[in-house]
């Protein structure tokens, strides 16, 4: 038994002195093969995260200085992590290595067109024709609640006192939600995780566009580094909070969008996942996923950009503007300017489905008659 052991052991000694030997010998031939530079510029120097540079076009010293200084993504090598003389076999070595198309990784191949510059110009189209798509569907939800009828009385009640009404609305129902927080403080906290995180979002990348165009050198304790992780958090916990309601409340399905609804809710998981998950990957070292996630982050919220119009995300543009519209009518009622309103309200239909509701509720419950709220779409 004892003598086994020491077998092992033996061997294992002799074994590993072995490999280590190989690996010393590997060390002096192969300096690009065992240096962190393969990582991100591939095994057989045709690229990754990095360019490909076998058969490079550089001098010696521009190859150097490029390493040594650092370039875009790719962050200085000083001399105590790889000397001038191992830098310089590195150069002769991948200068060497054939120059072979196949072996370019597709994500390094898409990556490459994807400087900042193509970035934003993709997203600029991506809003525009949110924007637009918006304001077609908006258009719809408008006609709905029979803007042309509120016209006439608009004038007599003031353009400008039904703007403040309109506005303050966009506000106080729109951005604090407050119908939620009247009835429900819970859910209005899960909401605002979702809102208050994308707006959050929305603000951090503002700032990190001002504060450093390139987003390569701030720091992962950067003040506005940490506010877009803790925002990004905040939404990905509404979200799971959602998803969960889906799960527990058989009153979710309004029998129209649940299809759409999932779709929303789930590229928001996966946009903010795979943003989440590009920063991890690119922190750890792990430079060969970096940009196939990256790839993919940029298309999920791509196609959430796009489709935002007509998933329940359009809920942030059609709530406000209608509770904005409901506002206005109800502030027209109450000024009496307009006196069609008190026999038939029909403009800004809720205040005319809250006069049926009541109708109905004194009939069969009276009680509670004065206590109810009508929820309007969406
Ligand atoms: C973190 C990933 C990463 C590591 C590690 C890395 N590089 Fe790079 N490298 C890049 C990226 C990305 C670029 C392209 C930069 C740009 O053009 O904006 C690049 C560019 C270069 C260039 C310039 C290519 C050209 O034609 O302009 C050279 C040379 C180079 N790297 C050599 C090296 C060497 C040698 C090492 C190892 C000491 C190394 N790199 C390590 C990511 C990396």
């Amino acid at each position: 038994m004892n003598k086994v052991f020491l077998l092992i052991v033996t061997l294992l000694a002799l074994s590993s002195v072995a490999l280590a030997q190989s690996e010393m010998a590997h060390a002096r031939t192969d300096v690009f093969g065992s240096s962190s530079c393969m990582g991100c510029h591939g095994t057989s120097a045709m690229g990754g995260l990095g360019p490909p540079l076998a058969q490079t076009k550089l001098t010696e010293e521009e190859f150097v200085k490029t390493v040594r200084k650092g370039k875009g993504m790719m962050p200085p090598t000083p001399e105590a992590m790889l000397s001038d003389q191992d830098l310089r076999t590195a150069y002769a070595e991948v200068k060497s290595k054939p120059w072979d198309d196949t072996q370019i990784p597709l994500a390094y191949r898409v990556g490459s067109m994807l400087s900042t510059k193509v970035v934003a110009r993709i997203f600029m189209v991506a809003g525009i024709l949110s924007l637009l798509l918006s304001l077609w569907v908006l258009r719809y939800w408008v006609k709905l609640a029979n803007l042309g009828k509120l016209r006439p009385a608009l004038k007599r009640f003031g353009v400008g006192k039904a703007a403040f009404v309109f506005i303050r609305s966009l506000f106080v129902d729109g951005l604090f939600v407050a119908s939620l927080w009247r009835t429900n403080r819970f859910r209005w906290a899960m909401h605002g995780l979702i809102l208050y995180g994308f707006l959050g979002l929305g603000l951090a990348d503002i700032l990190m566009q001002i504060n450093d165009p390139t987003r390569a050198k701030l720091p992962m304790d950067h003040p506005i580094k940490v506010f877009a992780v803790i925002c990004g958090a905040s939404v990905i916990s509404g979200v799971f909070y959602v998803m969960f309601r889906y799960k527990t409340d058989k009153y979710v399905d309004n029998g129209v969008t649940l299809g759409r609804d999932f779709l929303f809710v789930n590229l928001l998981l996966h946009s903010i996942f795979s943003g989440f998950l590009t920063l991890t990957l690119s922190r750890t070292g792990a430079f060969t996923w970096v940009m196939p996630v990256y790839i993919y982050h940029l298309l999920t919220v791509l196609t959430l950009i796009v489709s935002m119009p007509f998933t329940r995300m359009n809920h942030i543009f059609v709530v406000p503007v209608m509770a904005g519209l409901t506002a206005v009518t109800d502030a027209i009622v109450k000024s009496g300017v307009e006196i069609a309103f008190d026999r038939e309200p029909s403009p800004g239909r809720h205040h005319k489905s809250v006069a049926i509701a009541e109708s109905v509720l004194k009939q069969v419950d009276p009680e509670s008659a004065g206590e109810f709220r009508l929820r309007y779409y969406p």
